[in-house]
């Protein structure tokens, strides 16, 4: 027979484990921690400056410098800093066209910088090389 109590203790439990299996201890799996990196930063800047090179550079320059009329610079960008991988994921996918309230410059940031192609993979892979410009 099931006492109140031992429900407790039951209940109890089945939240301890629901705790460690939420990533309570340190040993989380290879699988976890691919997750968290997703969401850190996972790109690899070295594929991400052939594209680089083929597309932002143009308008931001080959060090990220920026172009004065085409794009901003990378080098002191508070933008780039104070966003997350996925956010820059995000905004690179929209651009910022000079209707935008938020445009700056007058000139457009054109939806994955013309590219309509790339892939999220290869933007991640681009804000990961776009990081080492940054001083
Ligand atoms: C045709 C020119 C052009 C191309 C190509 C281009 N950009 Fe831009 N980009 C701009 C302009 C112009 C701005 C500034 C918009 C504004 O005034 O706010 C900008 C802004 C940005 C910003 C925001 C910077 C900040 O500090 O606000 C990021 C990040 C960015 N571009 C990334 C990229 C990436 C990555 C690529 C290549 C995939 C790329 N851009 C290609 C013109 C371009």
């Amino acid at each position: 027979m099931f006492t109140r109590r031992s429900v407790l203790i039951i209940v109890l439990m089945l939240l301890l484990v629901a705790l460690a299996a939420c990533g309570g201890g340190g040993d989380s799996t290879s699988s976890q921690a691919e997750e968290e990196a997703v969401a850190v930063s996972s790109g690899d800047p070295d594929a991400g400056k052939e594209q680089y090179d083929m597309l932002c550079i143009a308008c931001h320059g080959p060090g990220g410098e920026g172009i004065e009329g085409l794009g901003k610079a990378f080098t002191t960008s508070e933008f780039l800093r104070e966003r997350s991988d996925e956010e820059m994921l995000e905004f690179i996918k929209v651009g910022r066209p000079s209707s935008d309230p938020l445009n700056t410059t007058g000139v457009d940031m054109p939806p994955k910088g013309g590219n309509p192609a790339l892939t999220d993979d290869q933007i991640i892979d681009i804000v990961a090389f776009v990081r080492t410009l940054h001083e």
